[in-house]
């Protein structure tokens, strides 16, 4: 007989919270219709929601609507004027921004450029910036941004939505114009204080001092500091709440108690996917669907979700079909395993498996002051590339907190040659080496009996015998 899923799921929580890189492992579900309730870890416990937030932030904007203030097909030019539109959507040459409606900011469908994740031409992202060093930027400088990047598509391209933190900085204006107030002064009158969620709030430059009440936002093994830059996101990641407050909120917000019951409807009809066709999650008006293909899970269909989630391991969702509604964090950014890939990448880099690779030349190629004529053969050896001093620090060092997105490795070749494989070779490392993580609590290699590979090529080891100690 199988456990009761109470159990099973306490099982599966403690195994994910003992990782070492969560920080803050807090879950809860609850299934109104039965009274079934379960929860993990510090329910009550406080932390950055991220882009949770923009749930709040919708349900104020269908609050403004109920009103009569805006409807969805309100341009935003009319609510925040045509200067802050302009220049936004600049597709195909043509400028767009002014007509880009409420609507098409919900759902993700204006194409505006987004300025906090989108490539700038020096390919870094403003992301960059905020882990980097912590500061404060106004929803203009954010909005000048986006002006700056080009735009993926006209506004409401069929088929197309592009996740952009602009469109909801957009509306974060177009509340404060719409109440004259402030966004968070919207969030506690509307929200907060109507459904008694005491320990949800926004952090903003008056209240920086309160940053520390939140859980730590880990990067890699680092805790960042970022009370300034996350105070600089009202509409789209200011938001602090517990995981008891995000269900209370969530069920206030798909049961009718926040907005008219049939917006919801409306805002569920309609779904685009927002990162690729590749990634389980769609968006409507203002919100997510999480819907994992059948062909990927065929023997145990996952149940449509809709919620939101949020980068620092954040989900909030509802389970429409089981009457269920969930609320977690694991609170570490989006990446779920940043050490594991930092240590993937760095024993790629640091043992490069493919030593040296082959070719012959089909022009003269002048390099170092010295010409290697046309059809010689050449051998590359990636292996040394790996350990030059002049892209890497100290290159013999194994170093996990080394940044190598910005240098890049050469370990599965470059150009045309590109290792096919490499994304299933990432994969099936990443896979393994979580599993360990998992399972694994100390390890011991027995030097003495370990050998390598015997090949002019390929580094790594033929025998490496290993006891472990099972957590
Ligand atoms: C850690 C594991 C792996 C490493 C280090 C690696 C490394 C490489 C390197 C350096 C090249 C470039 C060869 C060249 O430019 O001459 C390459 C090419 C290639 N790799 Fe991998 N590889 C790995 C795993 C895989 C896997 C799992 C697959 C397939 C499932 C794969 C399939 C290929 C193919 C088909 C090419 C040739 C691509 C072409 O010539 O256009 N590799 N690999």
């Amino acid at each position: 007989m199988s456990p009761p899923p109470a159990a099973r799921l306490h099982r599966i929580a403690a195994r994910y919270a003992a990782r070492p890189t969560v920080s803050a492992f807090a879950a809860a579900i609850e299934q109104p219709s039965t009274g079934f309730s379960w929860s993990h870890g510090d329910t009550e416990r406080p932390y950055f929601i991220a882009s949770i937030t923009k749930l709040y932030t919708v349900a104020v904007v269908m609050q403004l609507r109920d009103e009569g203030a805006l409807t969805l097909d309100t341009p935003a030019a009319d609510l925040i004027g045509a200067d802050t539109m302009r220049g936004l959507n600049t597709h195909g040459g043509r400028d767009h921004g002014p007509r880009i409606t409420v609507r098409e900011l919900l759902s993700q469908t204006s194409g505006i450029p987004d300025y906090f994740e989108q490539k700038r031409p020096d390919g870094t992202t403003f992301l960059d910036d905020v882990l980097r060093a912590d500061a404060a930027w106004t929803a203009d400088e954010l909005i000048d941004m986006a002006r700056r990047l080009p735009s993926p598509f006209a506004p409401s391209t069929p088929g197309r939505a592009y996740y952009s933190d602009t469109n909801y900085q957009l509306v974060g204006r177009i509340i404060e114009t719409v109440t004259s107030g402030s966004q968070e002064e919207a969030l506690r009158t509307r929200i907060t204080g109507p459904l008694g969620l005491r320990d949800t709030w926004m952090l903003t430059p008056d209240t920086l001092d309160r940053y520390g009440e939140a859980a730590p936002l880990l990067h890699r093994r680092r805790a960042l500091h970022i009370p300034r830059a996350i105070a600089s996101f009202p509409p789209d990641g200011a938001v602090v709440s517990t995981v008891s407050d995000q269900l209370r909120f969530l069920r206030a917000f798909t049961g009718g108690r926040l907005f008219p019951e049939h917006y919801l409807a409306e805002m569920t009809a309609r779904w685009n996917p927002v990162f690729s066709r590749l990634t389980p999650i769609d968006y409507g008006t203002g919100i997510m669907r999480f819907r994992v293909p059948r062909v990927l899970s065929p023997f145990a269909p996952v149940p449509t979700m809709v919620g939101h989630s949020g980068a620092f391991g954040n989900a909030l969702y509802h389970l429409p079909g089981r009457d269920l509604y969930v609320a977690a964090t694991v609170n570490h950014p989006d990446d779920p395993e940043p050490l594991v890939t930092a240590w993937i990448e760095e024993t790629l880099r640091h043992d490069t498996s493919s030593q040296m690779l082959a070719r012959v030349t089909t022009t003269d190629i002048e390099m170092h002051g010295r010409t290697i004529p046309r059809g010689d053969r050449v051998l590359l050896l990636a292996g040394s590339a790996n350990r030059d001093d002049r892209a890497f620090a100290d290159p013999d060092r194994y170093d996990l907190d080394r940044d190598l997105g910005s240098v890049g490795i050469a370990s599965f070749g470059v150009g045309r040659h590109f290792c096919m494989g490499a994304s299933l070779a990432r994969l099936e490392a990443r896979v393994v080496l979580e599993e360990l993580l998992d399972r694994v609590s100390s390890y011991e290699i027995d030097e003495a009996r370990t050998s390598r590979v015997h090949s002019v090529n390929v580094r790594g080891f033929a025998a490496l015998p290993t006891s472990v100690a099972l957590r």
